[in-house]
């Protein structure tokens, strides 16, 4: 059984497919047909609800925290414990002057945002976020975020945006439901304690969420077979598109030791089922070059349910995260009843889709060393998309020099091979050269000798090698600098894209 609180009701499942989304737990069972199904891949976020989470901050203070997500990406299960809020509610809050609806709704009658209305619902929840998150209005850069995964296809993004910014300006509505959700909690704990297992199961299928790491391997012992979901937004994609239908999920997003992310002399440790919105602002500080990697990782919804264990389990030759972990000489721990080996994440992948992993281990932690003083990184993605696009090209660039002099290099690329793949030519050219735009294009002039990739929708095979080569060229030009480094901010991140 499973138990969260869905809007203002407590909410128990009995017994569920273990592959049940919540989306279709809700449309199918529940009868809230608010939240639409648009594409369920996690593009287009007609599905977007507020899920709320009892987090603690760095003081001890415990909160709720509410975040937008996928909920055709969300399994059911992952729900135990939250709270969901869907679009129905949100005009539940007591606003009589108002007619009613939430400042987020006012505001989009009033400037025009809808139109055919299908996308409307998961908009108004990204704004709503935004709302409960930002006590005066953030900007534009952080609305356009907060929509980054929100489509729509007729009323033109304009009046949207200017009913994010026109919410904030009528006054303030309070926000009820964490005072919902702390109640919740607490009856969650006055009740008797049985000690099992949050756990669904139908027709012989089942769904495990251990809470512990030894419950998690003892589970991945008795059923290597089972399939590991942590934030689902790879997994079920998987259920959607191409029909999975596990026997048995286990999910590791309330496992409480692959939950934990921290920083500790410049080492930072993140738990395999942190999602991203945990760990990349912090991250970033010490690696500000990664952050328009970061923030072109899908949507803020993919962000706040995405991992990097989901990634790298995933083992997709182009995902963004494995070439800045291989380029940050980064370990993971790999944990099953036998113990924890550590491995380096460049060892991690064996052919396309293939890992080292045992059928009874999982990836438990992701560890990232110390920055050396030295160090110089350009993190570039080519994708056909500004935003929420997979890559077409990732190269990741982490050099160490003495004097101008490149002392050490660790080049990482995705999508120019099965799996994503050092450069050992590339970087073998850059070493004992100097920090100027000639030694990168020379080791640009060497792609060929690393990689052979191959065309497909995304890219030709040569798209491919000129990209890198043209990138090589402007990480010499930033290293030199005689342009400034990649940054979201800056207008030549999008020359470079753009240029391409
Ligand atoms: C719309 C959309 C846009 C996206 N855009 C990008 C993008 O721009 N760049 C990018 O890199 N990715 C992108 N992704 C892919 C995805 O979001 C990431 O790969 C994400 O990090 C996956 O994490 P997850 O926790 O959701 O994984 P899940 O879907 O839960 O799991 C993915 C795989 O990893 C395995 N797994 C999960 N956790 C573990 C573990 N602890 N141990 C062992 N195996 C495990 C699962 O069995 C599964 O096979 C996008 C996805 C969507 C839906
Ligand atoms: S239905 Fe399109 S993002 Fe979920
Ligand atoms: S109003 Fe029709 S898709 Fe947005």
């Amino acid at each position: 059984m499973i138990q969260f609180l869905l809007n203002d009701t407590v909410t128990e499942v009995q017994s569920a497919s273990p592959s049940l989304t919540i989306l279709e737990w809700l449309r199918t069972t529940t009868g809230k047909k608010g939240t639409k199904e648009g594409c369920a891949t996690g593009d287009c976020g007609a599905c977007t609800l507020l899920i709320g989470e009892e987090v603690t901050n760095n003081k001890g203070e415990t909160y709720w925290q509410y975040k937008t997500l996928n909920s055709c990406l969300m399994l059911v299960g992952n729900a135990h414990g939250k709270h969901i809020i869907t679009v129905e509610a949100v005009s539940l809050t007591q606003y009589p002057e108002l007619e009613d609806l939430h400042p987020v709704q006012r505001a989009m009658v009033e400037c025009h945002g809808s139109q055919c209305g299908f996308c409307t619902p998961g908009i108004i929840m990204s704004l709503l976020a935004l709302y409960i998150n930002n006590e005066t209005y953030p900007g534009k850069t952080a609305v356009i975020h907060a929509l980054g995964g929100n489509l729509c296809r007729c009323t033109g993004y304009n009046p949207i945006l200017k009913a994010a910014e026109k919410a904030f300006e009528y006054d303030r509505a309070e926000e009820p439901w964490s005072a919902m959700a702390i109640n919740f909690k607490e009856s969650l704990l006055a009740a008797p304690q049985d000690n099992a297992l949050p756990y669904l199961e139908d027709n012989q299928r089942k769904f495990y969420l251990p809470q512990t790491v030894s419950q998690l391997v003892e589970l991945t012992a008795t059923y290597p077979e089972a399939s590991i979901v942590a934030g689902g937004t790879d997994f079920a994609i998987e259920l959607s598109q191409h029909l999975l239908k596990p026997e048995v999920v286990i999910s590791v997003s309330q496992t409480s030791e692959l939950t934990q992310f921290s920083e500790k002399d410049g080492q930072f440790e993140i738990g395999a089922a942190v999602p991203y919105c945990d760990f990349v602002d912090v991250l970033c500080r010490t690696y500000p070059e990664a952050k328009e990697l970061f923030e072109r990782l899908g949507s803020t919804q993919v962000r706040n349910g995405g991992t990097l264990g989901g990634s790298l389990g995933n083992a997709s030759p182009i995902g963004d995260p494995a070439p800045l972990l291989i380029a940050l000489n980064a370990t993971m721990d790999l944990q099953s009843v036998k113990g924890i080996r550590t491995i380096k994440v460049e060892d991690f992948f064996t052919g396309y889709r293939q890992t080292v992993l045992a059928a009874d281990e999982v990836i438990a932690k992701i560890s990232i060393p110390k920055r050396s003083e030295s160090l110089k990184l350009a993190c570039h993605k080519v994708s056909k998309r500004f935003e929420d696009d997979i890559s077409t090209v990732c190269l990741i660039l982490a050099v160490e020099h003495a004097n101008n002099v490149i002392t050490s290099a660790r080049f990482a690329l995705g999508g120019m091979a099965a799996i994503p793949a050092r450069a050992p030519k590339m970087e073998a050219q850059l070493i004992g050269g100097r920090l100027d735009t000639k030694t990168f294009m020379k080791a640009g002039a060497v792609v060929e000798k690393d990689f052979s990739p191959m065309s497909d929708v995304r890219a030709t095979a040569n798209y491919r090698l000129i990209t890198t080569q043209n990138l090589m060229q402007r990480i010499g030009y930033e290293f030199s600098q005689a342009i400034p480094v990649n940054n979201i901010t800056t207008p030549s991140a999008r020359i470079s894209h753009a240029s391409l």
